[in-house]
């Protein structure tokens, strides 16, 4: 056996904890002052968060590195990507660009050149992709099936996926049989929702912990979508939904009626669905294998606050988390989703990539952190908080997504003094280094 190591890092001239530990939900932005901190230091143990502080304070480690005066946030944690594709859609986009508008078909063009391609090929193409996510601060992934849309298929995603979870390179999957009705069951929809919540869904869910649905014309209506996502909890899966992305699809609806943890997109919105989401904010969460605490809220998303180790919660309590998808907003010139109104109503909110070959090819978190800064009105402190911890609750993990102590030690050292920067100057490449689990991935 090794002797544990511990390394300090010095040096950090922002340091955003985010500990929910000291939640206050007064706080502006949702981020209380002691969740930030100046000319700090921070100390890893065994690949996790052992000491944060003032840098005067810290204690000794085995080992030390000086960070020179930057920033350092925990890693973003990406809560929507479609990972596991083969193919090419820039003649789509740039139809788009056009004038095009987008529709869901463009999926079966993915789907046949996933279908064709080998599994050391897709292998390579979603390890690919993992690594530019790494490059840009992303430490905490889910990805999703979706592409295969045959038993065979979905299964052989599922189990790729699983590979590389158990590898530690991935954290969170997700079965998408109901992305699109293919083109061989066209006209004979509810015979492939039948294949998704039998045979497919067996195949696919010892494989992943979600489940999910696009609820939209053009894919799966509401009717067909309860169905998917009942068979899901039936199996044991946790619930997710596309909803509201092309129209009021009613997924926002059913996101809430059915305990789904994330309903994502969200760029159709009357006031009505708005409220429905705040409603769930209050739901509370409770720890895997446990119960809630008597009274507690989702921000009993403590991690090492409330003291469960697993670092994951319960996937069928707790919040229907509004994921916003900036970078899919703008490539596919939608109504931005209104992010701003979300947070006033009090939802929890989440920002991801939605990394995917037709409306979202970019994993680049810290672009979407700047467009919600930019174009989508939140504050700084708000946008950091919705890809980190708002990702995680969308996962119902309590280990990633901050810095408390007992936390994955998943450090994005920013090359600046200071968070601002990543709105102040976006598109520029302001990643320096990224640990994952205290190990060094970029
Ligand atoms: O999240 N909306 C459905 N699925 C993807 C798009 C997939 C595609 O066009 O290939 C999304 O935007």
């Amino acid at each position: 056996m090794t002797a544990p190591t511990s390394m300090l890092l010095t040096g950090i001239s922002e340091l955003w904890t985010l500990d929910p530990a000291l939640d206050d939900p007064a706080a502006p932005g949702g981020v209380a002052e002691g969740q930030v901190l100046r000319e700090a230091a921070l100390v890893i143990q065994d690949g996790k968060v052992a000491w944060t502080g003032p840098a005067a304070e810290a204690p000794a480690a085995d080992a030390r590195e000086d960070l020179g005066g930057r920033a350092v946030l925990p890693g973003w944690v990406d809560s929507h990507s479609h990972l596991v594709f083969d193919g090419d859609r820039a003649a789509e986009f740039e139809a788009r660009m056009a004038g095009q508008a987008y529709a869901a078909g463009g999926i079966g063009v993915t789907t046949s050149a996933t279908r064709e391609a080998s599994d050391e090929r897709l292998r390579a193409l979603v390890r690919g992709r993992l690594a530019e996510a790494a490059a840009g601060g992303t430490t905490t992934m889910e990805t999703k099936t979706g592409y295969g849309l045959t038993v065979a298929d979905e299964a052989r995603a599922a189990r790729l996926l699983a590979d590389l979870a158990a590898d530690g390179e991935i954290d969170e999957l997700t079965f998408l049989g109901a992305h699109l009705v293919p083109g061989e069951f066209e006209g004979r929809a509810e015979e492939y929702v039948d294949l998704v919540c039998g045979e497919m869904l067996e195949a696919v869910a010892p494989h992943v912990r979600w489940i999910d649905v696009f609820c939209e014309e053009g894919a799966f209506d509401p009717e067909q979508s309860a169905r998917v996502l009942r068979a899901g909890a039936e199996a044991g899966l946790g619930l997710r939904v596309h909803g509201n992305q092309l129209g009021r699809s009613g997924g926002v609806a059913l996101a809430a009626e059915l305990g789904a943890a994330s309903v994502d997109h969200l760029n159709h919105l009357d006031s009505s669905d708005v409220e429905t989401l705040a409603a769930t904010a209050s739901r509370p969460v409770a720890p895997e294998g446990g119960v809630a605490p008597e009274g507690a809220g989702p921000s009993a998303d403590g991690g090492a606050a409330d003291g469960h180790s697993s670092g994951r919660l319960t996937v069928d309590q707790g919040p229907t988390v509004a994921t916003v998808l900036p970078a899919c907003d703008l490539s596919t010139r939608a109504p931005l989703a209104p992010a701003r109104e979300l947070l006033d109503a009090g939802a929890v909110l989440a920002i991801a990539s939605n990394c995917n070959p037709g409306t979202s090819y970019t994993s680049a978190m810290g672009f979407c952190v700047a467009t919600a800064v930019l174009q989508m009105r939140l504050s700084l402190a708000e946008a950091l908080r919705a890809a980190t911890r708002g990702g995680a609750l969308a996962l119902r993990r309590t280990d990633v997504g901050h810095l408390g102590i007992g936390a994955r030690a998943d450090l994005h050292v920013l090359d600046a003094p200071a968070a601002i920067h990543l709105a102040y100057r976006p598109g520029m490449p302001l990643t320096h280094q990224v640990l994952r689990a205290g190990v060094r991935v970029h």
